[in-house]
């Protein structure tokens, strides 16, 4: 049997800074991100090149803070919506993402990894429909106090964590029988006070409680 699995891929960096997923690749194919570009073109021209990342407008680079957690910004960035095509990559197979403009001026904070099934076109997905299943997370490593995300976040301050979720269709094909578990919706996945975003990163971390719901080991 042929399966294929249409998931949002979405990416939620905690930190501080301003960055976009710049491009990707799937089992080595390189893939256009969301360019800020294609905003200005749908605005004067009605629209912009096919793509599998989402459009979103996240126009200064930015961030939705932990105030906006329940709201479907949380989903993939500022009114997000779907791209119009799917990449494909094989199941144990590789994913890359490239985040810009360069890297995190001053990042603090995990890097997490969700995918979400479409089930059906991820082009047609409704984003509040999405339940979103945590397949990485990376934090700091405790000895030498690096983030994975580079450097650092002004989160000991309420409302002080910065958020950059960024989304991709991808289908993952392969003759898998795993099944996604349950997921948790968008605007439940965090709060401003869970303990690993609101924190204070400018001293000594020696245990890190990650963001969001249980990793799953699928
Ligand atoms: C992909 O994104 C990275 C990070 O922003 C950038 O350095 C690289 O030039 C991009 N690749 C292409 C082909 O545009």
């Amino acid at each position: 049997m042929k399966a294929t699995l249409a998931v949002v891929a979405g990416f939620a960096a905690t930190v501080m800074g301003h960055g976009f997923v710049n491009n990707f690749t799937t089992d080595g194919q390189y893939n256009q991100g969301f360019l800020l570009d294609y905003y200005y073109q749908k605005v004067n021209t009605g629209s912009f090149p096919n793509i599998a990342a989402w459009y979103a407008e996240n126009l200064d680079s930015g961030f939705v803070a932990p105030d906006a957690y329940g709201t479907a910004d949380i989903n993939c960035h500022k009114n997000s919506a779907p791209g119009a095509i799917t990449a494909s990559v094989k199941a144990g197979g590789s994913l890359t993402f490239s985040w810009g403009p360069d890297a995190w001026p001053h990042p603090y904070g995990p890097i997490l990894a969700y995918v979400a099934a479409c089930n059906g076109d991820c082009s047609k997905v409704v984003k509040t429909n999405l339940q979103w299943v945590k397949i990485q997370a990376e934090g700091i490593d405790y000895s030498s106090q690096v983030w994975a995300s580079q450097n650092l976040h002004g989160a000991n301050s309420p409302n002080g964590a910065q958020n950059y979720p960024q989304c991709f269709n991808i289908a993952v094909t392969g003759s898998g029988t795993k099944t996604l578990p349950a997921g948790t919706a968008g605007t439940a996945l965090y709060k401003s006070n869970d303990p690993g975003i609101l924190m204070n990163p400018y001293t000594t971390i020696t245990s890190y409680a990650m963001p969001g719901p249980t990793l799953w080991s699928g």
